[in-house]
């Protein structure tokens, strides 16, 4: 028997209509409302995965014996889909979610989906839940594959069979904040280390962030900001984004070289500020740099693009560009625009 199994009952349609009916698009955040489908394929090691099943979204049964339970053998992806004006549905890069799930795999050694068998998956949990996409400009469904370590195993070791489960969830901003972003740069904890894995999507680069966070947001902080192991000199990433400097008129991030997520928006971004004519340079930034920035911001499936209005290392606190003046305002635009379908998209991201 499958050891993950949907367990949810199929009685859902009504409950899902009566929450579809009530849902206020205008005050979403990121949280989670649950829709009415998931997708989930199994493969046993060895084999390769085909197409698996549209099921009601529901909790699944696992062994507490499998691998993404005892040894975090997991990736996730963050992806979304948007509604035109004139009422299309459309997925930003579903394939770039898709070769990032490949590579992430690789390193975890787990089976992935081939990217054909991903971006199919992603378009049939969307249309399942196509209701769930809020109206244009009202925010997004957010998409998150998941593929794990299911089968029972004790032994560290590459898991008996792996589980490709695709849910979904309207949402809306991820940071609540009308200015910008306040970051505190940690120099106590840091996210990953040359040769680890905060180069893929691992579940397991995630839990150690919280802490960190959750002081910062109870100082008033809006997040966190984390330095490379190595030196703790250079910035990294934010605990869910990725993020660039801007000085006259070059545009600075730090590169995707093992510690840094290739983030699909980071990568997007940079295209898109190439395109109005600004230098972008992916290479280490030092704190120094980021304290002597004009303007800085994040990237992220989740956080689009947002501005930093204040970055606090130690006890020096520093306060940037923001509003119609910043390029973060710009380049946020231009994005959402090709997204929303509000100018054409040129660049062939959207499906
Ligand atoms: C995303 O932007 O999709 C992410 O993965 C961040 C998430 C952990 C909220």
């Amino acid at each position: 028997a499958p050891s993950v199994q949907p367990s949810s009952s199929p009685l859902r349609t009504s409950e899902g209509d009566e929450k579809y009916a009530n849902v206020k698009w205008e005050e979403l955040g990121f949280a989670l409302t649950p829709t009415d489908h998931m997708y989930v394929a199994k493969c046993r090691q060895g084999e390769s995965f085909s197409q698996g099943k549209i099921v009601p979204y529901g909790d699944i049964s696992i062994s507490p014996c499998s691998p993404i339970l005892n040894y975090g053998q997991g990736l996730f992806e963050g992806l979304k889909a948007y509604r035109t004006e004139d009422d299309r549905i459309r997925i930003f890069r579903p394939d770039q979610n898709a070769l990032r799930m490949q590579t992430g795999a690789d390193r975890l050694c787990m089976t992935p989906p081939s990217v054909e068998l991903f971006v199919e998956a992603v378009k049939q949990t969307v249309a399942a839940n196509k209701k769930w996409v809020p109206p244009p400009g009202k925010g997004a469904l957010y998409v998150r594959p998941l593929l794990i370590g299911s089968g029972a195993i004790l032994g560290v070791a590459p898991a008996p069979e792996y589980t490709f489960l695709i849910y979904a969830s309207p949402v809306g901003d991820y940071h609540k904040v009308s200015t910008g972003l306040n970051l505190k740069v940690d120099h106590k904890y840091h996210r990953a280390h040359s040769g680890g894995t905060g180069g893929v999507k691992s579940c397991t680069n995630y839990a150690p962030v919280v802490k960190s966070m959750v002081e910062a947001k109870s100082s008033g902080f809006s997040d966190v900001l984390f330095l490379d192991a190595a030196t703790g000199r250079n910035i990294e990433e934010v605990s869910t984004c990725n993020i660039f400097i801007v000085k006259g008129n070059i545009v600075s991030t730090p590169p995707t070289s093992g510690t840094i997520l290739p983030g699909v928006t980071r990568k997007s971004m940079i295209e898109l500020a190439r395109d109005i004519g600004y230098q972008v340079q992916e290479r280490d930034v030092s704190v120094e740099e980021l304290l002597e920035a004009e303007e800085v911001f994040c990237t992220g499936t989740a956080v689009v693009v947002k501005a930093v209005e204040t970055v606090t290392f130690h006890d020096k606190k520093v306060k940037y560009r923001t509003g119609e003046a910043a390029l973060s305002t710009k380049v946020h635009s231009m994005l959402t625009s090709i997204q929303i379908g509000l100018v054409e998209d040129t660049k062939g991201w959207m499906v």
